[in-house]
């Protein structure tokens, strides 16, 4: 799913984004260049890197338990 259009950036991309390191939309804004233009998709990344950045945190979790 695209979910900046002015630079198509999809979900998957923004995800790797997380995996690599990004904690915020600052960071994304920073890489990616995600909300640059329009802005309108600055509320969906930051929620997406919030859920990305949860579900890695989950990951690491179980995995020291
Ligand atoms: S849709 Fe992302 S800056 Fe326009």
């Amino acid at each position: 799913m695209i979910v900046c259009i002015c630079n198509r950036v999809s979900d998957s991309t923004i995800r790797s984004c997380v995996e690599q390191g990004a904690r915020s939309l600052k960071d994304i804004r920073d890489t990616l260049k995600v909300g640059v233009v329009c802005g309108t998709c600055a509320q969906c990344a930051r929620a997406l890197v919030r859920q990305y950045v949860s579900e890695q945190r989950e990951r690491e979790g179980s995995m020291a338990a």
